[in-house]
C-alpha cells in the first residue's frame, strides 16, 4: 500500500468563471483569474491510499462514505493522474511498482474541509485541488507540460485548477476544443508578491443555495446574451489590465476590476432566464457599505467580490484593515447570544477583532455608511469572519495528518469530534458535499468554528 496526504487551498476569482464551453471536458467560454488563500485559515485535507488488494475506488467525504462511481468528475481524475504515474523505485534503486502496473491498484480517498462546507466557500476548488496533487504524489506523477495537472483539476471543478497554483493564477480557457489539453491554470505572481492584500471574507446567514454552478451556468449560456457578450467582448481586455494591476500591486485598478467583474456576473445571472439570484439583501449592504467606504476614503480601497452565493470577499490592503474590520463589526456584528454562549469564534483572528473593536471610526464614515439604509449592530445575518491572504498552492503533510489508516487504508477522520480545529457544528447540515460535486442536504444549520474534526 502508499499513501500520502495533501492540503490545498481555495481561491476567490477575481474576473469570474460563468460558463462551459465544452461541459464533457469542462472548458469554459472565458479566461478567468483568482487570488489563492491562505490554507493556515481556509484548507482542504486529503489522503490518498493506493493498494492492489482494494477491490473498488472509495471516497469518504468529511468522514461520511460516498459512491464514487457515479461520479464521473471523480473518477476522471483518478484516471487522468494514472496515466502521468511513474515507476516507484525504493532510496536503494529497486523497483516497486511499475508504471505500467498502476491500473491495478484501487484508489482509497478521504478528504476533508477545515471550514464549514456549506457556507459555499469554494470547496469544490480546494477539495479538487487537493484529490489531484494528492494522486500525483501517491502516483510520481510527471506532467508532459507544465500545467497538465491542472488540466486533470479542471475536469472534477473548473474553478479547482486555479487551486494547483499560490497567488494570483490565471485559467487560460485554450484554443484546443477537441482535447481541452491548453485549457490550464498558469500562475501569474506567486504569493509572496504583494504581502499587504488581505481578504475579509463575511460568511452571510442564507437558506441552501438552489442553483448550483454548474446547473446556473448551463442556464446562462443558453439564455443569457449578457453572457455571450460578456465572454467575446469583456473578459479579455480585464485580463490583461488586472493581471497588470496585480503585477504592480496597483490596488485601486485591480480592486475596481474585481467588483466590475463581481457585478457584470451577478448581472448575467439576473439575464439568464428564469433568473438566478446568488447574492441576498446582505450582500448588497456589504456592497452598499463598501462604496460609501471608498468614496470617504477618497480612493478604492476596498473592493468586494461574491461567487455563486451571498458570502462576501473584500480585498484590501493591510493599512486599512483594522479600520475596515471595525466598520464591517457595526454593520454586521455576530449574535450577541450566540456568541456569550460559545465565546467568540466569531473572527478567526483573536487580536485582529480585540484592535478592530478597539478602533474609533470616524463620525463622517458613519454617517456615509448609515444613509445606506442598513441599521448598526443587528446581529446575525453574518455567521462569521474570515481574515486572510494570499497563499501557497498544495502542500504535502506528514503522515500523522493522515485521514486514512495506514494499515487498513479505511477512513479514520470523524467529522465534529474535538480535533486540532476544535470548531462547533449546530444544526441540521446533513450531507454538506458541495466538495465534490455531489448533491448538498440540509444545509440549512448555523457553524461556529472551523470544525476540523478529529480521528476514530
Ligand atoms: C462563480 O468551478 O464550481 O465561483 O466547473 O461546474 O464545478 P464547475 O463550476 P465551479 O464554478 C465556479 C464559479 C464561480 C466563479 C469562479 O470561481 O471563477
Amino acid at each position: 500500500m502508499f499513501s500520502a496526504t495533501v492540503s490545498a487551498p481555495t481561491n476567490i476569482a477575481c474576473v469570474k468563471y460563468w460558463g462551459k464551453k465544452s461541459v464533457a471536458l469542462n472548458t469554459p467560454i472565458n479566461s478567468s483569474v483568482s487570488v489563492t488563500l491562505d490554507q493556515n485559515d481556509l484548507k482542504a485535507v486529503t489522503t490518498v491510499c493506493v493498494s492492489k488488494s482494494f477491490k473498488k475506488d472509495r471516497l469518504w467525504l468529511n468522514g461520511t462514505e460516498e459512491d464514487v462511481t457515479k461520479s464521473k468528475r471523480f473518477m476522471a481524475c483518478i484516471s487522468g493522474v494514472k496515466r502521468l504515474a511513474t515507476t516507484k523505485v525504493s532510496t536503494e534503486g529497486e523497483v516497486l511498482v511499475d508504471k505500467s502496473e498502476w491500473k491495478h491498484f484501487g484508489v482509497h480517498v478521504s478528504s476533508m474541509n477545515t471550514f464549514p462546507t456549506a457556507a459555499g466557500l469554494a470547496s469544490s476548488a480546494a477539495g479538487y485541488a487537493a484529490l489531484v496533487a494528492c494522486l500525483a504524489e501517491v502516483f510520481g506523477a510527471k506532467e508532459t507540460y507544465p500545467g497538465e495537472l491542472s488540466t486533470i483539476a479542471r475536469q472534477g471543478s473548473g474553478s479547482a485548477c486555479r487551486s494547483l497554483y499560490g497567488g494570483f493564477v490565471a485559467w487560460r480557457m485554450g484554443n484546443d476544443h477537441d482535447t481541452g489539453e491548453d485549457s490550464l491554470a498558469q500562475q501569474v505572481c506567486d504569493e509572496n508578491h504583494w504581502p499587504e492584500l488581505r481578504a475579509l471574507i463575511l460568511v452571510v446567514s442564507d437558506e441552501k443555495k438552489d442553483t448550483s454552478s454548474t446547473e446556473g451556468m448551463s442556464t446562462s449560456v443558453n439564455t443569457s446574451k449578457l453572457l455571450g457578450y460578456r465572454a467575446s467582448t469583456v473578459v479579455d481586455e480585464r485580463m490583461r489590465s488586472i493581471e497588470k494591476a496585480y503585477t504592480e500591486r496597483d490596488f485601486e485598478t485591480f480592486g475596481k476590476i474585481t467588483m466590475q467583474d463581481s457585478n457584470q456576473f451577478h448581472a448575467t445571472c439576473l439575464d439568464t432566464y428564469p433568473p438566478i439570484f446568488y447574492m441576498n439583501d446582505v450582500s448588497k449592504s456589504v456592497i452598499k457599505i463598501v462604496h460609501a467606504y471608498n468614496r470617504w476614503k477618497g480612493k478604492v480601497a476596498a473592493a468586494y467580490t461574491f461567487d455563486a452565493g451571498p458570502n462576501a470577499v473584500i480585498y484590501h490592503l493591510e493599512d486599512v484593515a483594522d479600520e475596515l474590520l471595525a466598520l464591517m463589526l457595526q454593520y454586521f456584528p455576530d449574535d450577541k447570544f450566540l456568541g456569550s454562549l460559545f465565546g467568540s469564534s466569531f473572527v478567526n483572528n483573536p487580536q485582529a477583532w480585540d484592535r478592530a473593536k478597539a478602533f474609533g471610526l470616524d463620525d463622517e464614515l458613519l454617517r456615509m455608511c448609515d444613509a445606506k439604509g442598513r441599521a448598526r449592530g443587528m446581529g446575525g445575518d453574518v455567521k462569521k469572519i474570515y481574515i486572510t491572504k494570499s497563499g501557497p498552492g498544495p502542500i504535502v503533510l506528514s503522515k500523522e495528518e493522515a485521514l486514512l489508516d495506514p494499515e487498513t487504508g479505511l477512513n479514520c477522520y470523524v467529522k465534529g469530534v474535538a480535533g486540532d480545529g476544535g470548531g462547533v457544528a449546530l444544526g441540521l447540515f446533513g450531507l454538506g458535499l458541495i466538495g465534490f460535486g455531489f448533491v448538498v442536504l440540509g444545509g440549512a444549520g448555523l457553524v461556529l468554528g472551523g470544525g476540523r474534526g478529529g480521528k476514530k
